[in-house]
């Protein structure tokens, strides 16, 4: 059962799980095994991000020995697309840190789509070769999606590509400049691959996301809700602000 930390607020939430971060970080020397870290979209992350940012410019840590796998990318956007999770990522994250860009995993948008299919087991194989995912950060959809594993998704599915739910389009049209542009498909981790990291951290913030946190925690560990598989993860914390925090029982 994934424990729960409890916050006054986002900020106060995410530097606390940067901490952890910072601490696995420097657990490694410079010649051990890179630490491998599984990272999330969505305006969720965004403090968590901004503080490892700090960490690096005022605290002296370095993403050098780090490796990050990304869960998601929409199908048909590329790098230079200012709507792709490539841009989201470097322009909130990797472009403020020293992660050597040769470290830095996102599914590629762009991918032909006779290619998929083994560019989705690539993705998975990259992941393996380099020991699996030491933590996973997550957001939750309001629909209790984690990635772009949307109700029905299956438990054991590995990297591949899904149609997005009607409710994520419509959560993420306000990114886009119409609803008709957000894009239809994505490249996800499968829910399997995600439960596969030794370590999640799941964050959630406001009043919004209150009823789905208690489901994904208390309801029935069900595929019509992605997020309950993580009951049955052995090392998952759910970080949430007291009003995420505010149906639990
Ligand atoms: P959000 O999205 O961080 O923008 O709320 C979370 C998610 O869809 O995983």
């Amino acid at each position: 059962m994934p424990t729960t930390q409890v916050y006054p607020d986002p900020i106060a939430a995410s530097n606390s799980l940067a901490v952890e971060v910072a601490a696995l970080i420097r657990s490694r020397g410079p010649n051990d095994r890179p630490i491998v870290f599984g990272l999330a979209t969505g305006t969720t992350p965004l403090p968590f991000y901004a503080e490892l940012e700090r960490l690096y410019r005022d605290e002296n840590l370095s993403f050098k020995n780090v490796i990050t796998f990304n869960l998601d990318e929409y199908l048909g956007l590329g790098p230079q697309d200012p709507q792709s999770y490539w841009h989201f990522m470097h322009e909130s994250l990797f472009d403020h840190i020293d992660v050597p860009s040769a470290h830095i995993n996102i599914p590629n948008g762009m991918t032909a789509p006779d290619d998929l299919e083994r560019y989705c087991r690539s993705y998975e194989q990259a992941i393996q070769e380099v020991g699996g995912i030491d933590l996973q950060i997550l957001g939750i959809g309001s629909n209790g999606h984690i990635g772009f594993n949307e109700p029905g998704a299956a438990r054991d599915a590995h990297t591949l590509v899904v149609d997005l739910a009607e409710k994520t389009r419509t959560d993420n049209a306000a990114f886009f400049d119409a609803d008709e542009e957000v894009p239809t498909r994505a490249i996800t981790m499968g829910c399997g691959t995600i439960l596969s990291a030794k370590r999640i951290a799941l964050m959630a913030w406001g009043e919004r996301k209150a009823a789905i946190v208690r489901e994904a925690l208390h309801g029935p560990v069900t595929n019509d809700l992605p997020a309950s598989f993580l009951q049955e993860h052995p090392d998952t914390t759910f970080y949430l602000d007291t009003a995420a925090a505010s149906l639990l029982p």
